[in-house]
């Protein structure tokens, strides 16, 4: 009988699987590069290890692409085939797997707060459910479950530091500023590379207009994210909201080309398609533009990527994302399509997402087209009514504000004080202090 670092089963024949499988899991919470190096690993130990193909199938889930549906439902048979000989525990995260590839995202969500019930320092079920709410846009049920946990969690705990980013990145997210500092800080001390932990961190700076502060923080410590999973790239976005604020445009251009969008990288290079790199480069791109910079032929590279994922419904997020570089690079023939392609979704299928293109993403990536046509008017009419829902897109506070910044254009060009001054508060409310100091709703 085999376990992960925390004592829970990892029923297998092979000791080198269990080994290679749990720092899978030790290296997937820390956002780490190598984690897939391991999971390969474990899986050509023994193929059949049930939760190591449920892993797999989880973590290409988690990739947020149709290429790779096929290869997660290969995944899931596999798990199939020797569940009876597993335990309990393994078997729900089999039903996870089949919950999330057939759209029931809440309900996959329900299986690992089960597993969490019953075993709450299960430290993978822990990052696929914040994973998951988080694309879910349900940071509130994320925060109430890693709640529960704290008392099951200590110092003698292995990844204590783990557990302590999660639960601060939930707090932050919840706008428990000063307790998301306090236990990100924790987590910092005990491991100081922790990636997640600095991520937590980066948010609160930001939501707090701690720029100077954020910017010494981040470039004091980049250096200990060289081994992370693409959640470098993440952090170094992170590092360019703090220089937009001091207009330093030509540091944010050497970052998107060094360490944000580098295809000669080698995670940029594996997959140049990553739905979460894209979200940071176009995101940063179209703030960049708005400001009047240059931005030469880079929307380009982006569109290149992006267009044949036209009709990839896999994360509203990240379909609203396209419209934002189809409409930079003036594919409107494209963003149309896009857009036939995301009502078609919304109405006709049955998936969890379903909703969340209908409410959220739809009205935003209409929303970032017309703006690239200069609609303010249409702009305003399309976001105005949406922007209490465009949470259900998922994404963080600062990164569903390009939208809100969208809308403050907008409302600018139309001379719209009143409008304007209203967003500013709703802003507020949102979490960010002092939103019109900030060079995205500058006047
Ligand atoms: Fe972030």
């Amino acid at each position: 009988m085999y376990s992960d670092e925390r004592g829970h089963t990892i029923t297998t024949d092979s000791e080198h699987c269990a080994m290679a499988l749990s720092k899978t899991i030790e290296a997937y919470a820390q956002r780490q590069a190598d984690t897939s190096i391991h999971l390969q690993a474990a899986l050509e130990a023994d193929s059949h290890c049930v939760l190591a193909q449920a892993t797999l199938g989880i973590m290409l889930h988690g990739a947020r692409t149709v290429a790779f549906t096929q290869q997660a439902n290969d995944a899931l048979s596999a798990a199939k085939k020797n569940l009876d000989s597993v335990s309990a525990r393994e078997q729900e995260y089999v039903s996870a797997l089949a919950h999330l590839l057939s759209g029931q995202l809440e309900k996959a969500v329900q299986c690992f707060e089960a597993i969490l019930d019953q075993h709450p320092t299960d430290l993978l079920a822990l990052v696929f459910l914040q994973s998951e709410l988080f694309w879910l846009g349900d940071m509130v049920w994320s925060e109430r479950v890693s709640a529960k946990l704290v008392k099951h969690w200590g110092k003698d705990t292995p990844n204590y530091s783990a557990f302590l980013a999660i639960r601060a990145f939930d707090l932050e997210e919840n706008l428990d500023f000063s307790e998301a500092e306090r236990v990100s800080c924790d987590a910092l001390t005990l491991n100081p590379g922790d990636v997640w932990g600095a991520h937590a961190f980066a948010h609160v700076m930001l939501m707090q207009n701690r720029i100077d502060e954020g910017i010494r923080w981040m470039s004091e410590r980049e250096s200990l994210w060289n081994s992370a999973s693409q959640m470098q790239y993440h952090l170094a976005w992170h590092q360019c909201l703090f220089l937009a604020e001091r207009h330093e445009h030509e540091q944010m251009l050497s970052i998107y080309d060094t360490r944000i969008r580098n295809r000669e990288h080698p995670l940029c290079a594996a997959m140049p398609d990553l739905y979460i790199d894209l979200q940071n480069a176009s995101s940063l791109l179209w703030r960049l533009e708005r400001v009047g910079v240059n931005v030469g032929d880079r929307w380009k590279e982006l569109a290149e990527v992006c267009t044949p994922r036209i009709d990839d419904m896999t994360n509203p997020f990240t379909s609203a994302h396209f419209a934002l570089v189809l409409a930079a690079n003036e594919q409107f023939d494209d963003c149309e399509k896009l857009v036939n392609a995301m009502e078609a979704f919304s109405k006709n299928s049955q998936h969890d997402l379903s909703m969340r293109y209908q409410n959220a993403a739809l009205p935003a990536a209409k929303a970032v087209i017309a703006h690239k046509k200069g609609q303010h008017k249409e702009v305003v009419n399309l976001l105005k009514p949406a922007q209490s829902q465009l949470w259900q897109m998922g994404g963080s506070h600062a990164q569903q504000d390009v939208y809100f910044q969208v809308l403050a254009h907008s409302t600018a060009q139309l001379g719209d004080t009143v409008g304007y001054e209203t967003l500013m508060n709703t802003i507020e409310q949102i979490g960010f202090v002092e939103p019109a100091r900030r060079v995205g709703y500058a006047l």
